[in-house]
């Protein structure tokens, strides 16, 4: 019976690291674009950018904090590497299919954490994918804009401040 519950959390544990490292990632892969975007003059994206990047930090740490309760020890190591030059158009558009993996991923994380019983889990989980949502939307608006409107949508963006006015409150609007 204790050899059970001891499996059970390891198997929480392993995805709640497998989520940890993929915000590691995406932390990494969005303070990358941040700065480029800001270098380029594209103040109002950059921004964005860097807010995002934020609210990935929260969630990486909100996983922590959940596998440390768990009895296990957070990873530091992130998935996959981070693309670097990449077109405004490849920004956009990679981010929103790396948003659309994470909430597929963490829905699957969602449904074995359900199997293994651990509901406050479940709840991280489903907080995790709302959030993620927002990311997503945001991503596919912005890279429809640029699809669509192109440089004229560009123009309006170019000189505008990079200045995020304080370093609290995230993308998502959360102050968790
Ligand atoms: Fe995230
Ligand atoms: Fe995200």
């Amino acid at each position: 019976m204790v050899a059970n519950k001891k499996g059970k959390k390891e198997k929480v544990i392993d995805v709640l690291n497998k989520a940890r490292a993929m915000e590691l990632h995406a932390i990494h892969q969005y303070m990358n674009q941040h700065y480029n975007l800001d270098d380029k003059d594209y103040g109002e994206l950059a921004v964005k950018m860097k807010l995002i990047a934020i609210d990935e930090m929260r969630h990486a740490e909100s996983f922590a904090e959940r596998i440390k309760k768990l009895g296990g020890e957070p990873t530091t190591q992130r998935e996959g590497s981070v693309k670097t030059g990449q077109s405004i158009q490849a920004i956009y558009k990679s981010n929103a299919e790396q948003e659309d993996t994470t909430i597929e991923a963490y829905s699957q994380f969602c449904k074995i954490c359900q199997e293994q019983g651990d509901t406050i889990t479940v709840r991280l989980f489903e907080q995790m994918i709302e959030k993620e949502q927002i990311h997503l939307n945001y991503y596919e608006n912005t890279s429809g804009h640029i699809k669509i409107l192109g440089n004229i949508y560009l123009a309006k963006i170019a000189g505008t401040a990079s200045d995020t006015g304080s370093s609290r409150g995230g993308a998502s609007g959360s102050a968790d």
